[in-house]
């Protein structure tokens, strides 16, 4: 605590507690406090504005190009060349008790931590804050001065899955995306709404509900809702195949096909869906216990993912009111037409451009007077916006669905609802190609989750001494599992396609705990070997890391983090041991491997990962 006072003191002397500087949090990031000092001693050797120099400071990709750099071209100096600046700033630069002289690289300033005080500053921060280390509550505040205005409030739209369809790759891919949006925002101090709309509403559900008829069993649907909805599905859908190919052979052979057309599975599929939609009491029933049985099921596969949801919201949902508001809105401003009895928007006619042909046109009420799936998006849009007020609302959808988002975001823009179309945003994803189960190439998730787990527990006990030690090896095999899927999942950039691989499996694991009192009266000045000292320097860019993260949105900007800071720790073992080594230095590595684990955890759990203790 004393180390800690004068450490304060002295960082007081550099003036590096009162700040003006925007998105600068001292007290949590301790990067900033380098930041603040960095911008002062620079003003007073470049003369420009500390408040000018501070957001210009950057990260660096890797610790051998320093621990932050400034571009000196950024500081927009007319008269002498970057490098020239360069070379003369750095001469003038004073001699400071944070940094060493700072390096010239071209028209680069680089600046590297002098590692003994950045080892006092960023462990017990660490140890103090430990799984809260990382988070800034401060960024989600609506105002950053004043705190009782409250949170800003952000919707994330994820997962989605549409009931009776397998639950596929995308979905996967949204749900995992999803969970790690929001525990981002929530550790950014946002107030989060974990949204799933499911798909559960239009014609298709009225050919489900038909084939329910036919050969659906209450006891099977209770038993394993989501298998038998499906069975149902793809049994239906061959009927209707068929009835289709009857249809064209029958036309194309000149004969009159008008039964099929006006009895068959299609129009009575129709006739079922506008019974849901007027509100027929049967089909409403039935329709409700579809869905209910279904998000049972879907909860328990999403607690397996230590994900759960606010909402279970659906399309089945929106209102019809709302819909007919939008397309008033629509109508007044001479947006829609009428095409073959049907309302239609044809967006290369208000939308200038290539932009507006490639939206295209857009069906927004059928002949019958029901709705679309484009419908239903736009009306609860509108819905969530009076609901939730939010400040942002995300949608988490694959790349194949842009178009359809391209033409909700379009028709928000067109309504003048600019504020809102400002505050929501399409988070897009490519495909993960190749993925099936060892029960067949149409993906469930149950099966997927089953099979990874199986798969690790295989691996697992290749190695039988460790695997003994296992307290609850299948436990733990699921668990990594599905760790591996979602690391796989998350090491490239979203928009990328990816294949996914069941051979390939990454597992985390962490260190088994020490105890902490020890750790606390560790002395840190022991801690000098290059190898420490990159550890240290790797942890403290952690919160810097996390503030990254909220402008990319990506997953990857942790992983690949993590990936650094667990290759950093591997590679320290051998030289940094700590059993065998003299009580004071073991106490102090004991800090270091203890401050780098709570790091590791937190990047997990902000990814959606259990960390494992074996
Ligand atoms: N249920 C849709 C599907 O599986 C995804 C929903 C995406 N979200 C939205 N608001 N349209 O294709």
């Amino acid at each position: 605590a004393t180390d800690d006072g004068s450490l304060q003191a002295q960082l007081r002397k550099l003036h590096v507690q009162q700040t003006d500087f925007q998105g600068c949090y001292p007290h949590l990031n301790p990067v900033d406090v380098y930041r603040i000092h960095l911008a002062n001693a620079l003003s007073d050797v470049t003369g420009v504005e500390p408040k000018t120099i501070y957001p210009l400071i950057q990260r660096t990709a890797t610790l051998d190009k320093g621990d932050l750099l400034l571009p000196v071209p950024a500081l927009k100096i007319k008269g002498d060349q970057p490098d020239v600046l360069a070379v003369r700033w750095v001469d003038q630069f004073p001699e400071s008790p944070l940094v060493t002289k700072p390096v010239v690289d071209g028209p680069f300033i680089r600046f590297y931590f002098k590692p003994a005080v950045l080892v006092k500053q960023v462990i017990p921060s660490v140890l103090q804050n430990r799984s809260k280390w990382g988070n800034n509550p401060m960024l989600g505040l609506k105002d950053a001065n004043d705190a009782s205005q409250g949170q800003k409030r952000v919707v994330i739209e994820f997962s989605s899955p549409n009931i009776a369809k397998p639950f596929h790759q995308g979905h996967l891919r949204s749900t995992i995306i999803g969970g790690f949006l929001a525990n981002l925002y929530e550790g950014a101090g946002w107030d989060v709404v974990r949204l799933n709309y499911l798909g559960d509403w239009g014609k298709q559900y009225g050919l489900l509900a038909l084939g329910f008829k036919m050969f659906g069993d209450d006891k099977s649907l209770e038993e394993d809702p989501i298998h038998h909805l499906y069975q149902i599905y793809v049994k239906i859908n061959q009927m209707l195949a068929d009835e289709r190919k009857e249809i064209e052979r029958l036309e194309t052979a000149g004969e009159d096909a008008s039964n099929l057309r006006n009895e068959g599975l299609d129009e009575q599929a129709r006739q079922y869906f506008k019974a849901m939609c007027d509100n027929d009491s049967e089909a409403i029933k039935m329709w409700k216990k579809f869905r209910e049985l279904s998000i049972q099921r879907y909860k328990k596969s999403y607690t397996r993912l230590n994900m759960h949801f606010d909402e279970y919201a659906g399309e089945s949902l929106v209102k019809e009111e709302s819909m007919k508001n939008v397309e008033k809105q629509l109508e007044k401003k001479g947006l829609t037409e009428e095409s073959q009895g049907a309302m239609i928007v044809d967006f290369s006619k208000h939308v200038p451009g290539k932009s507006g042909k490639a939206l295209g046109k857009a069906l927004i009420r059928k002949k019958d007077g029901t709705s679309l799936y484009l419908t239903r998006d736009i009306g609860a849009l509108f819905e969530r916006n009076e609901h939730y007020k939010f400040d942002q609302m995300v949608y988490v959808v694959a790349t194949d669905q842009e178009l359809h988002l391209k033409q909700l975001f379009k028709v928000v823009e067109l309504t003048d609802n600019e504020d809102l179309r400002s505050r929501i945003t399409h988070v897009r994803f490519g495909l993960v190609l190749g993925m099936s189960t060892r029960r067949g190439t149409v993906v469930f998730l149950d099966d997927v989750l089953r099979d990874v787990g199986e798969k690790m527990h295989e691996v697992m006990k290749k190695n039988e001494a460790k695997y003994a030690r296992v307290s609850d090896p299948e436990k733990t095999a699921d668990i990594l599992g599905i760790s591996s899927v979602m690391v796989q999942d998350m090491s490239g950039n979203r928009i990328n396609n990816y294949h996914f691989n069941i051979d390939t499996m990454t597992s985390f694991e962490g260190d088994t705990g020490v105890p902490v009192s020890e750790i606390e009266s560790a002395d840190l000045n022991l801690l000098a070997e290059p190898h420490a000292i990159n550890i240290v320097r790797l942890v403290a860019q952690f919160p810097d890391t996390i503030q990254n993260t909220l402008k990319t949105l990506e997953p990857t900007t942790v992983l690949t983090y993590l990936f650094r800071l667990t290759h950093a720790i591997n590679s320290s073992y051998d030289v940094l041991q700590v059993v065998g080594s003299e009580r004071e230095l073991m106490k102090a590595r004991l800090a270091l491997y203890d401050a780098a684990r709570s790091v590791i955890n937190n990047g997990m759990r902000l990814l959606g990962l259990t960390p494992v203790d074996r």
